[in-house]
């Protein structure tokens, strides 16, 4: 199932996580029993389909697209791999339209994958909806190998630079950068 939503991606043009993403995300999900989880770009829904695996089965996974031909994709997905209905929640929409609609510290893990820029405005709001002990993981946080790099200063790599400082340096989180996929940031709330 993972492939073949994985092949929908591509073709619709979002590229689903790599496979040691979505292993860390799945791991995650099951760590923490998270039964409350926010993605931000559903995508054909690879990165769900690791999330919803993880999850105890009675776990509910909210994603948001801005692209209703995406979710639809995922939607594919999701009954193929016999995920009920009940366990999804998929909210069609500009992440930073939605996100600020959803509840305050009520949720285990919010997984961000979408825009790039929007990374910061995204963080602002998932340290709004996750519980003590709730993840914030985000994707590409190494962008393509170039935060590493100071002579890389386009906007999209000084915005993931940027938020990893900002995790590093806020006292009320507990940061860790795993180097899979394109890198995924990690902070679980104290
Ligand atoms: C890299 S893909 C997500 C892949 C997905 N997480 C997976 O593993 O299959 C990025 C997705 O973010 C969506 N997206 C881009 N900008 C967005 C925004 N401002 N609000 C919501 N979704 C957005 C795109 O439509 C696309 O489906």
């Amino acid at each position: 199932m993972l492939v073949r939503a994985r092949g929908r991606g591509d073709e619709l043009g979002c590229r689903g996580v790599r496979p040691g993403v979505g292993a860390a995300l799945r791991v995650l999900a099951a760590t923490g029993g998270a039964r409350s989880v926010v993605e931000v770009g559903t995508g054909a829904g690879v990165s769900s389909l690791y999330l919803l695996r993880g999850m105890p089965a009675d776990g509910v996974l909210t994603t948001i697209d801005v692209e209703a031909e995406n979710q639809r994709a995922a939607r594919e997905a999701f009954s193929e791999d016999g995920v009920r209905a009940n366990r999804t929640r998929l909210i069609t929409g500009r992440a930073l339209d939605v996100l600020p609609r959803l509840t305050d510290r009520a949720y285990d893990l919010v997984l961000l994958d979408a825009e790039p820029l929007e990374y910061d405005a995204y963080t602002d709001q998932a340290l709004r909806l996750l519980r003590r002990g709730g993840v914030l993981a985000a994707t590409d946080a190494l962008w393509r190998g170039k935060v590493a790099d100071p002579a890389q200063r386009d906007r999209t790599t000084t915005t993931m630079r940027e938020l990893g400082k900002r995790v590093r340096d806020d006292a009320r989180l507990v940061p860790a950068l795993l180097p899979v996929g394109d890198g995924l940031l990690l902070a679980v709330v104290r």
